[in-house]
């Protein structure tokens, strides 16, 4: 199913006091909330949700920025979820994303980049069940 979509709002927008502003965009662009938690990350945790990246020369720069903070983790729900929320979060590097949307609004660089949003309705499941168990889903 392409309905569900994971996201994460990353540790600079929640330092820098955007969870509000973030949440309002998603849901004012059609996106229901189906599990959410405040949580923070440790490098190991960090480590293993990004393990796919374990290779990339950024691999160690990304889990210790993840692990800095506690972040938003979500489960959300929209028709078309997967690519609909990709357009609204905007390009990886805010340099590139499109004016109006949360990267370009919100992000400070590539690596703290404001939030996540998972690029396959498979890796939505599995990013979504790193987070959640059964009883914390609708
Ligand atoms: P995200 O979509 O959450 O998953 C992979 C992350 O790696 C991506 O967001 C970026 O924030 C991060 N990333 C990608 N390229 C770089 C880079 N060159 N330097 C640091 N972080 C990066």
């Amino acid at each position: 199913s392409n309905n569900k979509t994971f996201t994460m709002i990353k540790p600079d927008a929640v330092a820098n006091g955007h969870i509000g502003a973030i949440l309002d965009q998603i849901i004012k662009a059609g996106f229901k909330i189906n599990a959410m938690k405040y949580i923070a990350l440790t490098e190991q945790t960090a480590g293993k949700f990004y393990e796919v990246h374990k290779e990339r020369p950024f691999y160690g720069e990304l889990v210790g920025f993840m692990s800095s903070g506690p972040i938003v983790a979500a489960i959300l729900e929209k028709d078309n979820a997967v690519e609909d929320f990709r357009k609204l979060i905007g390009a990886t590097d805010p340099a590139k994303a499109e004016a109006g949307t949360i990267r370009q609004l919100f992000a400070e660089s590539i690596g703290a980049n404001a939030i996540h949003g998972s690029d396959s309705s498979e890796n939505a499941k599995i990013e979504g069940d790193f987070f959640f168990s059964a009883l914390e889903k609708f």
